[in-house]
């Protein structure tokens, strides 16, 4: 499946739920959203039909996020029916940590190969400040439990907040010394709940470069530039969607929980997918990905989506 602009698209990310245990201040709003009634959200049945759909048209790889996934009931269910699909050569989940604790073994069972967790700050009085709700120990417990269920190759995502984590960078890398993780530090993006902070708080992600300049580039992965010190176990990657826009290598496409696909994270568009089956499914997400934008304005008039990003899933 090609776009209008002649790139492939081989990943699809699914959006299970818009609710989320944390209200992390840059995504959710503090009195969380409004929950919709089930009848609002993909059932499990939807989410594999539209996984199904979507590798019959070229998909290799699905990502599950949020809101924050292992929130949604029957999640589980969801991984096992998507990782069971013919051609389907990753099935990835984004998640906060917090209940990996409980779900990391029983994920991997289910048939999911990859996890990026959220770590935004290794100290405990500010993780418990930015997540207004959440704690640390549950995230360093679960970053453990994902290990010992067999996710080796763990990625850590740190959004980078100026004046927040920016002096953290040095301890957060060093997390890759003995580890074969990869963090990945992202560009804060101007959109919903963050859309008018202060300038100082967004830093292209060089800033990385330019605080640990034993980082050596290696191999690029998807759209993170990738970065290691010599020696060291671990991997650094940085998503820099502000400085270095990376759409001309998107071959993405999302779906909200609610059965919209978005062409992209940024556009207002969107395809309602629900009620369909089939080719019918099929050629609506084939006309999605042929709607993709050529890129984003993040930089030069703003994210053009109404929603927050808890609705559509990082
Ligand atoms: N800019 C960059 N990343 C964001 N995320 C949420 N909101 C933003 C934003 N405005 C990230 C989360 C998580 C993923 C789901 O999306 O931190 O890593
Ligand atoms: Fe892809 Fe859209 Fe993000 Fe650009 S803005 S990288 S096209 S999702």
């Amino acid at each position: 499946m090609t776009d209008g602009c002649g790139r492939t698209i081989r990943y699809l990310r699914l959006s299970v739920t818009d609710l989320c245990n944390y209200r992390c201040r840059y995504c959710m709003p503090e009195a969380g959203v409004e929950k919709r009634p089930h009848r609002d959200i993909l059932s499990v049945e939807e989410c594999v039909e539209i996984g199904r759909a979507a590798v019959r048209c070229g998909v290799k790889k699905i990502r599950l996020t949020g809101g924050e996934p292992l929130v949604r009931r029957g999640i589980l269910d969801i991984c096992r029916g998507l990782s069971a699909i013919d051609g389907l050569d990753e099935l990835c989940l984004t998640t906060n940590g917090s209940l990996l604790p409980a779900l990391a073994a029983p994920l991997r069972d289910a048939g999911v190969t990859r996890l990026n967790v959220s770590l935004d700050t290794l100290r405990p009085e500010r993780f418990a400040r930015i997540t207004r709700v959440g704690s640390l120990s549950d995230v360093l417990a679960g970053l453990d439990a994902a290990e010992r269920a067999g996710f080796s190759h763990l990625k850590c995502n740190v959004v980078l907040i100026g004046g927040f984590n920016d002096d953290e960078i040095e301890p957060l890398v060093g997390l890759t010394k003995d580890r074969p993780w990869e963090v990945r530090f992202i560009e804060l993006m101007p959109m919903g709940q963050c859309a008018n902070w202060d300038r100082e708080r967004f830093l292209p992600a060089e800033e990385v470069l330019r605080r640990v300049p034993a980082l050596r580039p290696c191999d690029p992965s998807g759209t993170a530039a990738r970065y290691r010190v010599p020696g060291w176990a671990g991997t650094v990657g940085l998503i820099e969607p502000l400085s270095h826009r990376f759409c001309d290598r998107c071959d993405r496409i999302r779906v909200t929980a609610d059965g919209r696909l978005k062409p992209c994270l940024h556009s207002a568009e969107e395809l309602p997918l629900r009620g369909l089956h089939g080719a019918e499914l099929e050629d609506a997400i084939r006309r999605g990905a042929a709607r993709k934008p050529e890129r984003h304005h993040l930089t030069d008039g703003g994210s053009e989506t109404a929603r927050d990003m808890n609705e559509i899933g990082g």
